[in-house]
């Protein structure tokens, strides 16, 4: 990862907090940067202050303390028309008295880019976001989700260097939604664009970002590349927060270079990779994924620990097999096992051993 402070950044906030009101901070001590060309995701709670950093980007609030740089300048010192940033806000307000084709030309005028240029980039735009029908309408003659793709084609239309994106795809369906991820993506690699995209969707965090950023309470809590982020969770924050996760609390009872052994609340033991723990006798909770447990025993290594299961529920889902437990009390112990000729469909009541790799498992923070 860059370092915070790099010649190189695009976009940097050094130590950037905000308060709205003079006492509570919403933004808590916020550094990031981001090289050129960069798609980023900040992905958290309501309320985390993902919206409130963009707008700080964008320089429609100020931040309480710290600096926002832009290539190499303060963002206070760059005045808007030269900020080239497009924008795509929460709520999408298109000018309600120009139609479609004319909220798009505005940007591209403001430029002064000559007519025909702005026709064909007006047409491309409407062709990507697959409203080219529309150009005669105005914004009041859409629905919500017709309104957030001309929101999205204007703030791509003039080819920005930076493209902040608050929740653009909210109001759209599932095929739309997917069809709309992967020409953003594309679209932004395409051109050499940076993108700070805001999202409540962790899929789609997962799927387009080059790194996610996850807010909680002010902070990033964590800032990685998708599969890190997914694999190597810093915390019991982003663990449960990020993708399907199993939870067990416990004790230290010893760390032995790379492992640990962790005695759970009922007394079983478990092996683990030692995170944010170093010393016996410190709380943890442990995280698991489901696709990481194992239930063939022959596949486990020689003298792991494992936990007896009682299994509750066996769901079906074409590729995969989706079975909750209960292990070591807790009842939404969810494994996932694919469906493979050889693999066994289990069965309510029936108790079944289980284990994994210590790897796997990560003794995170207390919570
Ligand atoms: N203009 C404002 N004046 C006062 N407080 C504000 C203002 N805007 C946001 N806040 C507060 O700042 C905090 C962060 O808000 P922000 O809009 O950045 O969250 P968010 O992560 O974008 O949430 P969501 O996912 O719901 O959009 C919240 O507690 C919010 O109530
Ligand atoms: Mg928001």
């Amino acid at each position: 990862m860059a370092d915070a402070s790099t010649d190189s950044a695009f976009v940097e906030f050094q130590r950037v907090q905000k308060s709205y009101d003079g006492e509570t901070l919403v933004v808590k001590d916020l550094n990031l940067s981001m090289p050129k060309g960069e798609f980023l995701t900040m992905l958290g709670p309501s309320g985390s202050g993902k919206t409130t950093c963009l707008m700080m980007l964008a320089g429609f609030e100020t931040a309480t303390n710290g600096e926002i740089i832009l290539d190499g300048q303060p963002i206070n010192n760059i005045p808007p028309h030269k900020r080239g940033i497009g924008m795509v806000f929460q709520n999408y307000a298109l000018f309600p008295h120009m139609t479609v084709g004319e909220n798009l030309s505005f940007p591209l005028e403001v430029r002064k880019m000559g007519k025909s240029d702005r026709e064909a980039k007006v047409r491309r735009a409407l062709e990507m976001v697959q409203m080219n029908d529309y150009q005669g309408r105005r914004p009041t003659q859409l629905s919500g989700g017709q309104q957030q793709r001309i929101a999205l084609a204007r703030a791509l239309v003039f080819e920005p260097e930076l493209v902040l994106m608050d929740e653009p795809l909210g109001a759209l369906d599932k095929q739309l939604r997917e069809h709309m991820q992967f020409e953003i993506t594309k679209l932004a690699h395409n051109l050499g664009i940076t993108t700070v995209y805001v999202t409540h969707d962790q899929t789609e965090a997962l799927t387009m970002s080059d790194r996610v950023a996850v807010f909680d309470d002010g902070r990033i809590q964590q800032l990685a590349a998708p599969d890190t982020l997914y694999e190597e969770p810093e915390n019991s924050f982003v663990a449960q927060f990020i993708g399907e996760n199993n939870t067990l609390e416990g004790v230290v009872k010893e760390i032995k270079g790379k492992n640990a052994v962790v005695e759970l609340d009922g007394g079983e033991l478990i092996d683990c990779k030692p995170i944010n723990v170093s010393k016996a006798g410190e709380r943890t909770r442990v995280s698991i994924r489901p696709e990481r447990v194992e239930i063939n025993k022959d596949r486990l290594q020689e003298g792991v620990h494992t936990l007896k299961a009682e299994v509750l529920e066996f769901v079906y889902m074409g590729d995969i097999f989706r079975t909750r437990l209960k292990v070591a009390g807790n009842e939404d112990f969810v494994i996932k096992t694919r469906n493979a000729p050889d693999q066994r469909r289990l069965k309510p009541g029936e108790m079944i051993e289980i284990g994994w790799l210590p790897d796997d498992c990560r003794a995170l923070d207390a919570g």
